[in-house]
């Protein structure tokens, strides 16, 4: 099998294992207890958060350890809008309509169930959010502003910093989901002028099951998990150190060797990209085509289903993914595609490839080998 699915998911890397395994059965305890046996797992949750404000240039004290990218997203909308409501009577949410599902999904269910009225951002062809759009749609009564920094469908990435600028202006907390981001580009909150910034570990080579919610200081959030008073009392539980360790490590050495990652990830993208479109009729590429994460590249090819054509290159030994409703068997095009104006005779058949560090060209010339003859035999199914 070829994995090209690393948007989904990445496999831990045997540096992070490594830092991961003392925490499993030598030092087990729990991180609140006051022994020897807590204080050693309290020690490497801190050093962990350290590590964690390092790279991300902000206080460790600004750091919650969650569950999972998803956890954070949640704790970030329903965390600022409930305080926001609270403090100030604010009951506006403002996000874009190519937001993941952890953000989309949560922000409607504030609408529906709790009465906050939600309004989407325009995009443009690409699903880029622009500034001027957000200032304009900025009310004393907007409660949270949400962007995602790097699109996981279809790559684009958007102007966090100056959507920021706009928000810090006008005193309104900005998150951003920088789950697909952080796993590719340096991520300086300071520089992204963002209040709230979601991770998730497994998609910089670190476990599933892990993630961080960075809380600018002063930023009101109310806490979605209740119980005990764990991460500052924003998020109960007892943390899960061996996972949080290795998080931590990944995170250092995602970012301590982006610059060789990005360079090794956009080559094989760019020959991606350029084969597909040259070789491939009726192919579009979906996403901005410089303005994209590294190590994705993302198209629609018109008259196909996505979900046949996953299945013929998962039997000729290729992980890819489509939009995520087709892997539900949803046979409706993927809300991002839709939010971009993509009609459903191209919606339909969208096919999303991302590269890893350990990616080889000859992997993606072979990949790059066989497709246009899947895309045909997928093709002919649609008719
Ligand atoms: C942009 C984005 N946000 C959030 C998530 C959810 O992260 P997790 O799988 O850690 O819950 C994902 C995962 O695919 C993602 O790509």
């Amino acid at each position: 099998m070829i994995y090209l699915d690393y948007a989904a998911s990445t496999p831990v890397d045997p540096r992070v294992t490594e830092a991961m395994l003392p925490y499993f059965d030598q030092f087990f305890g729990n991180p609140s207890s006051t022994h020897i046996f807590g204080q050693q797992a309290e020690a490497a949750v801190e050093n962990a958060r350290e590590m964690i404000a390092q790279a991300l240039n902000c206080q460790p004290h600004e750091v919650v350890f969650t569950s999972c990218g998803s956890e954070s997203d949640n704790l970030a909308l329903r965390g600022a809008a409930w305080a926001a409501r609270q403090e100030r009577n604010a009951d506006h949410i403002l996000i874009s309509p190519v937001e993941h599902d952890a953000v989309s999904h949560t922000a409607r269910q504030l609408a529906d169930l709790f009465g906050f009225e939600l309004e989407f951002l325009p995009i443009d062809e690409y699903g880029i959010i622009s500034p001027e759009a957000v200032a304009e749609r900025l009310r004393p009564g907007t409660a949270i502003v949400s962007v995602i920094h790097a699109n996981n469908e279809i790559g684009t990435l958007n102007p966090i910093a100056e959507i920021g600028a706009i928000c810090r202006d006008k005193g309104i907390p900005f998150h951003t989901d920088s789950v697909q981001g952080a796993a590719h580009l340096p991520v300086d909150v300071q520089e992204l002028n963002v209040d709230l910034l979601a991770i998730g570990a497994h998609k910089f080579y670190g476990p599933k099951g892990v993630g961080a919610l960075y809380v600018r200081e002063g930023t009101s959030l109310h806490p979605s998990q209740t119980g005990g008073s764990q991460e500052l009392g924003l998020r109960a539980g007892t943390q899960n150190v061996p996972y949080i360790v290795g998080m931590a490590e990944a995170f250092r050495l995602a970012q301590a060797e982006h610059g060789t990652r990005q360079a090794h990830a956009q080559i094989l993208r760019d020959r991606i990209i350029g084969t597909i479109l040259e070789e491939i009729p009726d192919t579009q590429l979906t996403g901005h085509p410089s303005e994209r994460l590294p190590n994705h590249a993302s198209f629609a090819f018109k008259d196909m289903d996505g979900n046949s054509l996953l299945m013929f290159l998962d039997i000729e030994g290729f992980a890819c993914s489509s939009g995520s409703a087709c892997k539900t068997g949803n046979p409706e095009p993927s809300d991002v595609l839709t939010a971009l104006g993509l009609s459903r005779e191209w919606g339909l058949g969208s096919l999303r490839v991302t590269v890893g560090k350990d990616t080889t060209p000859s992997e993606v010339d072979t990949f790059l080998g066989v497709l246009p003859d899947i895309i045909t035999r997928a093709r002919r199914l649609n008719i």
